[in-house]
């Protein structure tokens, strides 16, 4: 299938707050601020600091989205926040085709590195493979930091000059 990828706007609120609803990963508390984030986007309260970037079908319905921003106090650095895929469409490289339109977008602006944080819950073994079959590698583990025996991961791509 063909998709597209732009800017979420206005008019994607509710699909995309569906998408969110259907993720089995989040708790309430997660799909809560996930839907939050995007209502302040929508609402142009984030100053820029939470971009918001979907792919659609040919009906322009989005299929997925990624919430990514620049990290505060780091020199060039960028942190996806959120990546969520329609369930049904999971699995067919709509999250690689975001991670790649967002990180050619980022090396142009001369970003440096792309970090990503998830959790060693088993439920989140898709997101951590994922994350390193698009080129992101874990660098460091916080034992017990969600809580005890749920770590956090945090991954990293280097991209532009310092890409290996
Ligand atoms: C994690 C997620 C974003 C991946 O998006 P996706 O569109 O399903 O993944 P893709 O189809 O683009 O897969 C990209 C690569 O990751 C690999 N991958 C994806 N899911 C996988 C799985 N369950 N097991 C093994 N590898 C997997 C694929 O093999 C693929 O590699 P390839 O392109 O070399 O074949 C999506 O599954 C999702 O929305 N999950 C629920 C929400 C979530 O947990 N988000 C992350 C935290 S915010």
């Amino acid at each position: 299938m063909d998709i597209k990828i732009r800017e979420v706007a206005s008019k994607d609120k509710d699909v995309i707050e569906t998408i969110i609803r259907s993720n089995e990963n989040f708790t309430d508390e997660e799909k809560w601020c996930a839907a939050e984030l995007l209502d302040m986007y929508l609402k142009g309260t984030t100053q820029g600091e939470y971009l918001f970037i979907c792919a659609v079908n040919e009906d322009d319905k989005p299929l997925g989205y990624i919430c990514y921003g620049k990290t505060p106090f780091a020199d060039d650095v960028y942190d996806i926040y959120w990546i969520v895929i329609d369930p049904v469409w999971q699995g067919k490289r709509i999250g690689r085709a975001l991670v790649k339109y967002v990180e050619d977008m980022l090396k142009q602006k001369g970003a440096r590195m792309i970090v990503a944080e998830t959790s060693s819950q088993q439920k989140y073994e898709k997101p951590r493979l994922f994350y390193e079959k698009v080129g992101f590698a874990e660098v460091s583990r916080v034992r017990d930091f969600y809580r005890v025996g749920d770590d956090k991961i945090i991954y990293i791509k280097r991209i532009g000059e310092l890409e290996n």
